[in-house]
């Protein structure tokens, strides 16, 4: 047990280059006493924590080895609790499908102070990274982030995909790799333009980044053909013509 309160630091550590961690997120890191990280942070900038912090990887590997969230947020108030700093460093930002919100609550409810970093979310760094600006003046003036972790016609989906394909904004998502060709005809039988522009870029910011282009009719097969794995971002709309690849 050491001496003062205990505090936690939800650090949102950008999309995988160590160099798009934040200052802030870095300094929170050098003064870290235990390092709870998930798997799509970046882990090179672990070198960053003091020689003393205890590192632990609660890495959530699709369809493989998970730590409950409740454990989680059992370690980062235990941890507190028991005088140390505790970062929670994840991808992206903590509150961009990160669950961050739901740790800041329990550290909360719990008494233990806690202090956000926002990250770099990979879902508007994952497309600048392949050229492909969010929005652009006279081609769209917004942009739709959604989660692809369920098909269209699951139950559990709350999206309106009509109401996506007719926004007029870009469509940004992630983890959507499994479900790409299900969102892709789904938008287009909700009336998206078949020809509309669309990529995919896998690995963003990581000297393993790819990136195919199609239209939103073909991508699916494309990504398919470059065996595009996750982490992936799509991005359906016409910005992402503008991406200058070969
Ligand atoms: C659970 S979400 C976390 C998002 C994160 N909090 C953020 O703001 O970027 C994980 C998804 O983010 C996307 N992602 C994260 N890092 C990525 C990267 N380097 N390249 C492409 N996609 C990435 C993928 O869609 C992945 O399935």
């Amino acid at each position: 047990m050491r001496g003062g309160p205990g505090r936690v630091t939800l650090v949102g550590g950008g999309p995988g280059d160590p160099g798009l961690v934040t200052v802030a997120g870095r300094e929170a890191l050098e003064c870290a006493d235990l390092v709870v990280a998930d798997r799509l942070a970046p882990l090179a900038a672990l070198r960053w924590a003091p020689a003393h912090a205890e590192i632990v990887d609660v890495g959530k590997i699709p369809g493989g080895r998970s730590t409950d969230q409740t454990e989680i947020n059992r370690m980062l108030i235990d941890g507190a609790k028991a005088g140390r700093h505790v970062v929670r460093f994840k991808g992206g930002d903590s509150f961009v499908f990160g669950r961050g919100g739901e740790e800041a609550v329990a550290c909360a409810r719990a008494g233990v102070e806690v202090r956000v970093v926002p990250g770099v979310s990979s879902s508007i760094a994952g497309p600048a990274a392949a050229g492909v600006p969010v929005t652009h003046r006279g081609l769209t003036q917004g942009f739709t982030v959604v989660s692809g972790h369920v098909p269209p016609d699951d139950p559990t989906s709350t999206l309106d995909y009509a109401a996506l394909a007719r926004a007029g904004t870009t469509l940004v998502v992630l983890m959507g790799v499994r479900t790409l060709e299900a969102i892709c005809e789904s938008l287009v039988d909700h009336g998206l333009p078949p020809g509309t522009p669309a990529l995919v870029v896998a690995d963003a910011t990581l000297p393993s980044q790819v990136r195919v282009r199609g239209t939103v009719s073909t991508i699916t097969e494309l990504s398919e053909k470059a065996q595009v794995g996750p982490p992936a971002i799509a991005v359906i709309g016409e910005v992402a013509d503008i991406a200058d690849l070969p």
